[in-house]
C-alpha cells in the first residue's frame, strides 16, 4: 500500500516563530514516520525580512501557493520596525479570511507538573477550549480614515456580524462540546448590555442554536465578567464561544491560567475542508526573548498535534500529546517561562526521545 503523504506549508515568520516552527514540525515528522505516514514540508520565507526586501509580507500569489497544501503550520508574525497592522494584515489575517478558517480553536489545559499562578488549582482542573470566530466581527477591516492627517481626522472601524457567521461558529462550539464529551457545556461571551445590535444578534442566535442541543448545558456571560471568571473559576468552563476580539483576549487569559502562553496552541479551521486549515501558537514573535534560544516550543508542538488531528491521523497526535505530558510531568526540562532553565533545543531534544 502506498504511504499517505500530507503536504504541509511551513511559514516560520518572525522572531521566536522561526525558533519554534521547524522543531515542532520535526517532532510531527518523526511521529509520522513512526505511525506509518509521511509529512512533506515546503517552507516559505514570508514575513518581516521578506517585507524589507520586497515591500510586502508575502507574494501576491501566496494564497494560490498555499491552497495546494493539506495544512499550514505558522510560527508568528511581528517586527518592532514595522507597524503591527501592516505585518498582520499582510500575512496572518488574510490567510485566515481567504481560507474561511472561521473556527479558531484554542485549548487551555493545566498539565501535571506545571504550576498555575492560581495556587488553588492542580493538574487537570482546567481543561477548556476557546472557540473564537475568526473571519468577521471586530476584525472585519471595514472602515477608513476621513480628513486623514488633519486635526479633524476621524477613524471608523466597523464590526461586522452576520447571522451566517455567528450561527456557524456557535454551532461549531456545540458540536465540539459533544465531541469532547467532558463537561458538555458551552459558555457564550458577549457585551450585549452595551453593544445593542451585533451582540444582541449573537445572543439570539445562541439561544436558538442551544435549543437544538438539549444535552449541552449553557451559560451566557458578559465579556468583562467572563474575564474575571476565567481567573476566579476556570475549572467550570468547557467550551467557550466568543467573537473574534473577545476570543483573542480571553485566550491569552486561559493561556496564563494554565501556566504560560508558551503552552497555548491554536487551530484556524475551515470545517468544510474546502481550504487548508492553519495551525499556530497563540503567542506572537516575542521580540523580548527572540534570538535567545529560550522560547518555549510546546505551543507550536501542540499546534502541530492539532494539525495531525485535523488531517485524520489522531493516533500520531496522541503520541505527541503523551510525549508532552511526560516531559512536563518530569518537572526537569522546561524553558524559563515555566520556571526552568532549559533552552528551546533541549526541550525539543527531550521530546524527540519519547
Ligand atoms: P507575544 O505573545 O509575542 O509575547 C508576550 C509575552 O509572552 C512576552 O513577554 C514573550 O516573551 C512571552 N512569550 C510569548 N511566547 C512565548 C514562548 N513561546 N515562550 C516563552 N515566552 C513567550 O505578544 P506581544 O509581545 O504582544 O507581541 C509581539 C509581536 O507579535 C507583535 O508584533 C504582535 O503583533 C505579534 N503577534 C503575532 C501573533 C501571530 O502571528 N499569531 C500573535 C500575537 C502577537
Ligand atoms: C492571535 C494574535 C492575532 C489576533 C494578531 C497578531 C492579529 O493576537 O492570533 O491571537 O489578534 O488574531
Ligand atoms: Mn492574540
Amino acid at each position: 500500500m502506498p504511504t499517505t503523504t500530507f503536504s504541509i506549508a511551513l511559514i516560520p515568520g518572525d522572531g521566536i516563530g522561526c525558533e519554534v516552527t521547524l522543531p515542532a514540525f520535526a517532532i510531527a515528522q518523526k511521529t509520522a514516520a513512526n505511525s506509518g505516514f509521511e509529512l512533506s514540508a515546503t517552507s516559505y520565507d514570508w514575513g518581516s525580512d521578506y517585507y524589507f526586501k520586497n515591500g510586502r509580507m508575502m507574494p501576491s500569489d501566496a494564497i494560490e501557493t498555499l491552497r495546494k497544501h493539506d495544512a499550514i503550520l505558522l510560527g508568528a508574525v511581528g517586527h518592532t520596525q514595522i507597524p503591527d497592522h501592516v505585518t498582520l494584515n499582510g500575512l496572518l489575517l488574510p490567510i485566515r479570511r481567504r481560507f474561511d478558517q472561521f473556527a479558531n480553536v484554542r485549548p487551555a489545559v493545566l498539565y501535571r507538573g506545571v504550576p498555575s499562578p492560581l495556587k488553588a488549582l492542580s493538574a487537570g482542573d482546567v481543561d477548556m477550549v476557546v472557540v473564537r470566530e475568526n473571519t468577521e466581527g471586530e476584525y472585519a477591516q471595514v472602515g477608513g480614515f476621513v480628513h486623514q492627517d488633519h486635526d479633524a481626522e476621524v477613524a471608523i472601524q466597523t464590526a461586522v456580524f452576520t447571522r451566517h457567521g455567528v450561527e456557524r461558529i456557535i454551532r461549531y462550539a456545540f458540536e465540539l462540546a459533544r465531541a469532547r464529551n467532558k463537561k458538555r457545556k458551552v459558555a457564550s461571551i458577549t457585551k450585549s448590555n452595551a453593544q445593542g445590535f451585533s451582540m444582541v444578534l449573537w445572543d439570539r442566535v445562541f439561544q436558538r442554536v442551544a435549543g437544538e442541543y438539549p444535552d449541552i448545558e449553557t451559560e451566557s456571560l458578559l465579556v468583562d465578567a467572563a474575564a474575571m471568571n476565567f481567573v476566579r473559576r476556570p475549572q467550570t468552563f468547557d467550551v467557550v464561544v466568543a467573537s473574534n476580539l473577545f476570543g483573542d483576549i480571553l485566550s491569552d487569559i486561559s493561556a496564563i491560567v494554565t501556566g504560560s502562553i508558551g503552552l497555548a496552541a491554536s487551530a484556524n479551521i475551515d470545517p468544510t475542508r474546502r481550504f487548508p486549515s492553519m495551525f499556530e501558537p497563540v503567542h506572537g514573535s516575542a521580540p523580548d526573548i527572540a534570538g535567545k534560544g529560550i522560547a518555549n516550543p510546546l505551543a507550536a508542538v501542540v499546534s502541530a498535534s492539532m494539525m495531525l488531528d485535523h488531517l485524520g491521523v489522531s493516533q500520531a497526535a496522541r503520541k505527541i500529546d503523551a510525549a508532552i505530558e511526560n516531559l512536563l510531568a518530569g518537572e526537569k526540562i522546561r524553558t524559563p517561562d515555566l520556571g526552568g532553565t532549559s533552552s528551546t533545543a533541549q526541550v525539543v531534544e527531550a521530546l524527540l526521545k519519547f
